[in-house]
């Protein structure tokens, strides 16, 4: 099913939760709402479900407006943080409660009951309280519970904020997984965006009720359109620091506040711009390394052990500067290191504005 949102305002008394949001999902697309709490996420997913009506615009389901049907009347399935299971009914009875309502004959629930617990593996805990399963488990109790309806929509909210790290890598792959097997059409909300990045065919950033960017992973990724989005995605977040644009025999160089110029390639030519005038310079701590050649002297201020890879952040000047590197370099703090930077990743933002200065 497609799915579409046409000047979408949702208003409580004076707060803008969603402001005039328009946005396509197609036919068994998964995407991401992704945002910092309080951008409007479930605001807009309740909306879609039906549970708020909007203040103004309209919300098209295959091509017709549903603006005036029930939750009920949508034909959606939706998974919760707090899983929302009854914790005193078993499992079996929590995934059938749909069809139990729509007084649906024994042998069609308990068919129905196996496939979709059988496609969750929880075949073996439906006779089990929802009360004494682990939070994956309820989870998965509260999966089946939406896919046992047969849903055209799967509207998802911050399904995996209350499981363990390592869960919630394994379920990321396995919703994926179904979703994509079943075709159905989702709306994941999360506030995490390695989850946005990792599951969703295209991302919806929002921030304060607006939406800045709606593109795939990989564009977000590579072609950030503001200072906002390049600083949220990625991990540990992309650099940002001061610069200025400086002709230096015919070609254009960064000056960095300690006086370090780096050539700009070609093709990172920021637009519009002149001789002078002052940008923001980003780079990825991925694109940063040590380099006894490199030409941007740096001063440790503070190493982190992230497993595989150590986190160094250093000052340029009085700027700061992360990058990863292998655990075997033997950095202490405080000493001086030289670092080299892939300028073909630079991105530039304008200085007031924070819009990209590289990308239409
Ligand atoms: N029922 C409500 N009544 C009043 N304000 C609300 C209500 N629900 C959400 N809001 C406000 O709307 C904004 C968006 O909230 P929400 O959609 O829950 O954000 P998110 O899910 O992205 O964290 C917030 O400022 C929040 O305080
Ligand atoms: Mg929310």
């Amino acid at each position: 099913m497609k799915m579409e949102l046409v000047n979408l305002n949702k208003s409580f008394q004076d707060v803008s939760a969603v402001k005039n949001l328009n946005l396509k999902v197609n036919d068994g697309e998964l995407v991401a709402f992704l945002g910092p709490s309080g951008c409007g996420k479930t605001t807009t997913l309740l909306t879609i479900a039906g549970i708020y009506k909007p203040t103004s615009g309209d919300i098209f389901f295959d091509g017709e407006r549903v603006n005036s049907l029930q939750p009920k009347e949508r034909d959606i399935g939706m998974v919760f943080q707090s899983y929302a299971l009854y914790p005193h009914m078993n499992a079996y009875q929590n995934i059938v409660f749909s069809l139990v309502l729509k007084k649906r004959p024994k042998e069609e629930m308990q068919r129905e009951a196996k496939r979709v617990s059988d496609m969750l593996g929880i075949g073996h805990l439906l006779d089990r309280k929802a009360s004494q399963l682990s939070g994956g488990q309820q989870q998965r109790v509260a999966l089946a519970r939406a896919l046992i309806k047969q849903p055209k929509l799967l509207l998802f909210d911050e399904p995996l904020s209350n499981l363990d790290a390592r869960l919630r890598m394994s379920m990321r792959e396995e919703i994926r997984r179904l979703q994509t097997n079943l075709g159905i059409t989702s709306v994941y909300v999360t506030h995490d965006q390695v989850e946005a990045m990792t599951m969703a065919d295209r991302v919806a950033v929002m921030h304060n009720g607006d939406l800045l960017a709606y593109v795939t992973p990989e564009e977000l990724h590579e072609r950030p359109r503001t200072l906002f989005i390049g600083q949220f995605i990625g991990s540990p977040s992309m650099n940002i620091l001061d610069a200025q644009l400086k002709s230096i025999d015919g070609s254009l160089h960064i000056k960095l506040t300690d006086g370090t110029t780096l050539p700009i390639p070609g093709e990172r030519t920021p637009k519009s711009c002149k001789d002078g005038d002052m940008v923001k310079f980003g780079i990825r701590p991925e694109d940063v390394k040590l380099d006894s050649n490199g030409s941007v002297r740096g001063k440790v201020t503070f190493i982190e052990s992230l497993g595989r890879e150590h986190l160094i952040v250093s000052n340029i000047g009085e700027q700061r500067m992360q990058l990863l590197t292998e655990p075997g370099n033997k950095i202490s703090l405080d000493s001086n290191i030289n670092i080299s930077v892939d300028m073909r990743k630079a991105q530039f933002f304008d200085a007031e504005t924070g819009l990209t200065l590289l990308w239409e």
